[in-house]
C-alpha cells in the first residue's frame, strides 16, 4: 500500500475467487494463504444499514436466496448459504460484513473496497467503519461511480480512492487533473490500457491496478509493462510470477 513500494501488488479479486467461492470469509481466507497483498472485495447496503460484502444486487447468482440484497436486513442475508453454489465442500460460507473481513485480514494486507451500491449513506457509513477498525492506511475505495468516489473524497479527505473504469481513455492522466482531488490509484480494465498511459499515470503519482487477469502471459506482460499491481481470480498464479519479495 506504500507508494515507494515498487514491487507488483498480488491483488486477489473477490478473494481467491478463482479456486473459492468469491466474497466469502474462505475466499479471503485462501488469498491470505497464497500470500495476496492485498484483497478486492464488493460493497453495499443491506436494509439495515449494514456493509455487507457481495458482488450482485441479487442473492441469486452466488446464494441459495433471491431478491435484493438491499432488501433484506442483516439477518436475513445471514441465514443465506454463500458457498454451496461453488461446491459441496463450502457449503455453510456465509456472507460476510466488511467488519467482519476487517477482523479477518491481517492489517498487513491491504483490502480495495469496490462500491457497488451508489447510496450517498455509504459514505459516512464506510468511512467511520474503517476508522473505527484503524483501517485507514491500509485501504483503497475503489468505484465506476466518480461521482461518488468525488463525495466521499471530499468528506473523508484522508482515505485512499481508485478510478475504476473499462474504455480506452483517451488520456486518463487528464481524467486524474480533472478529477480535482488526489487520487491514490487508477484500475483500469486490463485489456483497454495502452503501455504509454502505465508509465504517464506512474510518472502523475498514480498506483495502476488492472482488472481482472487470470492468463499468465497477460500477467508477464502487464508486470512487464511496469503496472503497481494486478488484480486477479488467482492469486497463487501472479505470486509465482511476481516474485515473492
Ligand atoms: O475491481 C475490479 C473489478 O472487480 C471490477 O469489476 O464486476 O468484477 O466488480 P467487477
Ligand atoms: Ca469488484
Amino acid at each position: 500500500m506504500d507508494r515507494d513500494d515498487h514491487r507488483p501488488l498480488v491483488i486477489a479479486h473477490r478473494g481467491a475467487a478463482g479456486q473459492a467461492p468469491e466474497n466469502t470469509p474462505a475466499a479471503f481466507r485462501l488469498a491470505v494463504e497464497q500470500g495476496c497483498d492485498m484483497i478486492e472485495l464488493d460493497v453495499q447496503l443491506s436494509a439495515d444499514e449494514e456493509i455487507v460484502v457481495c458482488h450482485d444486487f441479487e442473492a441469486d447468482r452466488t446464494t441459495n436466496g433471491s431478491g435484493l440484497i438491499r432488501e433484506m436486513t442483516l439477518e436475513e442475508l445471514r441465514r443465506l448459504d454463500a458457498g454451496a453454489w461453488f461446491s459441496p465442500e463450502y457449503a455453510g460460507e456465509r456472507i460476510p460484513t466488511l467488519r467482519e473481513v476487517f477482523d479477518l485480514v491481517p492489517s498487513s494486507v491491504g483490502i480495495n473496497i469496490e462500491l457497488k451500491c451508489s447510496d450517498n449513506r455509504i459514505i459516512h457509513l464506510l468511512s467511520s467503519l474503517i476508522r473505527a477498525c484503524g483501517r485507514t492506511e491500509s485501504v483503497v475505495i475503489s468505484s465506476f461511480d466518480h461521482r461518488l468516489l468525488h463525495r466521499l473524497k471530499t468528506a473523508s479527505p484522508d482515505l485512499r480512492i481508485g478510478l475504476l473504469y473499462s474504455a480506452n481513455l483517451l488520456d486518463p492522466v487528464k481524467l486524474v487533473r480533472d478529477f480535482g482531488l488526489d487520487v491514490y490509484s487508477m484500475h483500469p480494465h486490463f485489456a483497454l490500457i495502452e503501455p504509454e498511459d502505465i508509465a504517464a499515470l506512474r510518472a502523475n503519482g498514480q498506483q495502476v491496478y488492472p482488472w481482472t487477469v487470470n492468463d499468465p502471459e497477460a500477467m508477464k506482460r502487464l508486470l512487464a509493462r511496469g503496472v503497481s499491481g494486478i488484480i486477479t481470480d488467482y492469486p497463487d498464479r501472479l505470486r509465482r510470477l511476481a516474485g515473492s519479495s
